[in-house]
């Protein structure tokens, strides 16, 4: 079934995917599209039934200005424009926008002067977050001024003939306290859109498509026991079942008891088809004696796809699917937001894999994968499960890794969760975790001399991973925590708590 979709062309604003959330947390569809798209493009597309053009950094003036296909305006399909997109709108129109150096930033106050569809259900006076250079001096002819500021005349219009719709602030911002009310305005007043964008749809749709796509074919696909690999893994089986297979590559740097848990989830209770390969000693050899953290990085990222493509080549495969998620895809690949980073999981395949890739969440945010996981059947505890690197403990250990130093990181790392649950942190802290270090201090136990490792107690309150403050935990919390570990381990005789922010420090130690 096409759902209805409310497109977001990107004129590079860096907040130009909280609309397409905003959007879809109102279940209705929501893309974004480099701002290049032309109209025949979107004639391609079925069921758009609004547009809405992004804010963006640049001035309608500069020599190089993003543009728009101008036929896009002969579509007949409503277009709401956000600052930079608004003045866009405007420049097409023949309204004028006045150049400025002053920039308007943070929050401001409008009066809305005239309610019709866009601004409907808001109050005469209105909180709203701007965040603009140029602003409109003139509105084409037949546009509606409804609202304004002191510093900005025209803060948003409508021409509701036209279908035309633009706001100078940004309703997707938090700070923006109608910004809601405004932009379901334009989805389902104005665009006339069918909130039907559910999970249950997600998932039928998925299971059509894969099994379209695959038909009698066979999938293969790396298991780590991440969110991400197990809701594709999931989703996969709804639709092929026995015609794929899972590779779990156990490296061996998982948390305590994790490699048991994948097994018991997708081998014993979903009956998967799955392959776990043992292959501990062959990443401890091969991180034998390497202290460099880019360098263990490496060596795991090759080990991993070697064992991959070895277990990968029993299995007469046609098809490899991988958990990307939408936000790797626009990080690795958008035309207009800054590149972020390139992602692991784009591009970054041996190029001699023949194989045809399918990426059932690259549509989807992380919040959603977790939702689409709890429609699958999976557990709260692996939907929710905190964020997990690649490399594993083995960059939770400083300097080289040894089996010893491994037992070290588990047994403290699950302490440190049994600690966090009883108390409840589970709940508010992002991610948390214990890093061994190389340095060993003098302690006394029991009236003995020890000589024994300080490990770091890492706690991080975050919304992405991006920034983060380490977490202000209860002074009882900790006791406890040193306490357990110190007595219950040994090899361990001192506990340490890093306090140090992202930035300037990172989340990870290495
Ligand atoms: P940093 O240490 O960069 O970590 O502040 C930010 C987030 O990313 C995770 N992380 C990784 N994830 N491969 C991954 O898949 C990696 O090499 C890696 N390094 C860090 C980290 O756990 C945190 O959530």
């Amino acid at each position: 079934m096409e759902q209805d979709k409310i497109i977001v062309l990107d004129f590079g604003s860096q907040t130009n995917r909280l609309i397409a959330r905003r959007i879809r947390q109102m279940r209705v569809f929501s893309e974004l599209y480099p701002h290049t798209i032309t109209k025949a493009d979107i004639l391609k597309l079925s069921h758009v039934k609004g547009i809405i053009l992004s804010g963006g950094p640049g001035s309608v003036y500069d020599e190089k200005a993003l543009r728009i296909d101008p036929e896009i305006f002969t579509l007949d399909i409503p277009i709401l424009g956000i600052c930079y997109g608004m003045q866009l709108l405007v420049q097409h129109h023949g309204g004028t926008i006045e150049k400025t150096e002053k920039r308007e930033y943070g929050s401001a106050t409008i009066q809305v002067l005239k309610s019709g569809t866009l601004f409907s259900g808001l109050n005469t006076e209105e909180k709203v977050w701007m965040s603009h250079g140029d602003h409109v001096i003139k509105i084409p002819d037949g546009f509606n001024i409804n609202a304004s500021s002191d510093a900005c005349p025209i803060s948003g219009f409508e021409n509701d003939d036209k279908k035309l719709y633009g706001v100078q602030f940004h309703p997707e911002v938090e700070h923006t306290e109608k910004g809601e009310t405004l932009l379901a305005n334009f989805v389902f007043d104005i665009a006339k859109a069918k909130a039907d964008w559910t999970m249950a749809n997600i998932i039928d749709e998925q299971v059509a498509l894969i099994k379209d796509v695959v038909k009698d074919k066979h999938v293969i696909l790396g298991l780590s026991g991440g969110v991400d690999s197990s809701v594709t893994a999931a989703l996969i089986d709804q639709a092929i079942g026995k015609q794929l297979t899972c590779i779990f590559v156990d490296h061996g740097l998982l948390r305590l008891g994790e490699s048991a848990q994948v097994m018991d989830t997708f081998a014993h209770h979903m009956k998967l088809n799955i392959k776990r390969i043992d292959a501990k000693t062959r990443f401890l050899k091969a991180l034998k004696g390497v202290s460099d953290p880019e360098q263990k990085r490496k060596i795991i990222g090759h080990t991993f796809i070697k064992v991959f493509d070895e277990a990968a080549k029993d299995i007469d495969a046609d098809f490899l699917a991988q958990g990307t998620l939408y936000t790797d895809t626009i990080e690795s690949g958008s035309a207009t937001a800054e590149t972020i980073k390139s992602h692991h999981n784009v591009g970054g395949l041996p190029a001699k894999m023949k194989l045809t890739l399918i990426e059932p969440l690259n549509k989807l945010f992380k919040d959603e994968v977790r939702l689409l996981g709890t429609s699958l059947g999976l557990s709260d505890e692996l939907v929710h499960r905190q964020p997990f690197p690649g490399p594993g403990l083995a960059i939770r250990i400083i300097g080289a890794v040894t089996a010893d130093k491994l037992d070290l990181v588990k047994k403290s790392d699950h302490i440190l969760h049994e600690v966090f649950a009883k108390h409840g942190l589970n709940k508010t802290v992002w991610q948390y975790f214990t890093v061994l270090t190389p340095i060993k201090t003098v302690g006394v136990m029991g009236d003995k001399r020890t000589y024994e490792h300080v490990l770091v107690v890492r706690a991080v309150t975050s919304k992405d991973g991006m920034t983060a403050d380490w977490a202000r935990i209860p002074h009882e919390a900790l006791e406890t925590l040193s306490n357990r570990i110190i007595g219950e381990i040994s090899g361990i005789n001192r506990v340490v708590y890093d306090i140090t922010s992202k930035p300037p420090g990172t989340i990870e130690w290495e």
